[in-house]
């Protein structure tokens, strides 16, 4: 195989793990390629995708804010990439731009690797969040057959489209009926911003959460958020979202490079260092 590059594409794309996670595996699997970042403003994304054929690349990763435009750009996407509006994983196929989005299946391939089973164990589920992540969860959810989501958003509005958009299944709810929805649910996943650094605190009570439901954050920087703390703290079993990041650069990985890499300890543990974590590999 001759030299081939990959890269990101972002603004601002500085603290992506992107470039870490893909150059271990490329490292791993001896293979002579590179990959990198692509800052790219908005103004620019439009040119910059028209014209990635010739670019030298032989895919790309696509962050906030451009997924959406990566998927009007692309001249083919995967179903799940339609379902969202969003791409975030692209390839050449003849000269044409693919897409897919790998969120979804990052997410549930962490979640049944942290708790084998837990589609048959999760009846309820409750989904903090309406964005572009909650989006992808709540596909996920739906996907592995999940009875009842229940999606609670600061902007009800957002919800409610969600709701409509995803079916039956899925239901809007407010903030303020929170404890009562935690009684009743299997699952608590956080899909919104709050909790990461840098941004305001997310503050629920856990006290009502049903015993033994399982606690899900997507948000990785810090590591163990102070939701995963307490749900930890009560014995609830908790997911958290690094390995969600590691697990949705598999496809693409294997796309360019053609070696389905695996998720490892190791790897995790590179990673984790790099987020300036104490917690290591568990
Ligand atoms: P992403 O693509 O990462 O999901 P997003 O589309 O901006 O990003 O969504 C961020 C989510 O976090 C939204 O559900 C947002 O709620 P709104 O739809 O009401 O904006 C939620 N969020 C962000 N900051 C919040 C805050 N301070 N309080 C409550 N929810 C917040």
């Amino acid at each position: 195989m001759s030299f081939c590059r990959a890269c990101v594409i972002g603004h601002p794309v500085a603290h992506s793990r992107s470039p870490l996670i893909h150059r271990h595996w490329l490292a791993e699997h001896k293979i002579d390629g590179d990959y990198v970042r692509e800052d790219v403003p908005p103004e620019k994304i439009g040119s910059f995708l028209a014209s990635f054929a010739t670019s030298g690349y032989v895919g790309a990763n696509v962050t906030v804010p451009h997924k959406e435009a990566a998927f009007r750009a692309a001249d083919r996407t995967e179903p799940v990439a339609v379902a969202l509006k969003a791409v975030n994983t692209l390839w050449l196929e003849q000269g044409r731009l693919a897409g897919t989005n790998t969120d979804v299946y990052g997410f549930l391939a962490h979640l049944d690797e942290t708790l084998p089973g837990w589609d048959k164990r999760t009846g309820i589920a409750v989904v903090l969040g309406a964005g572009g992540a909650a989006r992808a969860v709540v596909y996920g959810l739906i996907d592995r057959g999940v009875g009842r989501v229940l999606v609670v958003n600061r902007t009800r509005s957002r919800a409610e489209t969600l709701a409509a958009e995803f079916g039956k299944r899925i239901a809007p709810a407010d903030f303020a009926d929170l404890p009562q929805h935690l009684k009743e649910a299997d699952l608590l996943v956080n899909a919104t911003s709050l909790g990461m650094t840098g941004q305001p605190p997310l503050d629920i009570d856990l006290a009502c959460l049903k015993t033994g439901a399982a606690v899900y954050d997507i948000v990785y920087v810090p590591l163990e958020t102070p939701l995963l703390a307490s749900a930890r703290a009560r014995g609830h079993p908790v997911v958290d979202g690094l390995g969600m990041l590691l697990h949705q650069a598999v496809p693409g990985f294997e796309r360019w490079f053609g070696i389905r890499p695996k998720v490892t300890t190791v790897l995790r543990s590179r990673v984790a260092a790099d987020l300036g974590s104490k917690e290591h590999a568990r």
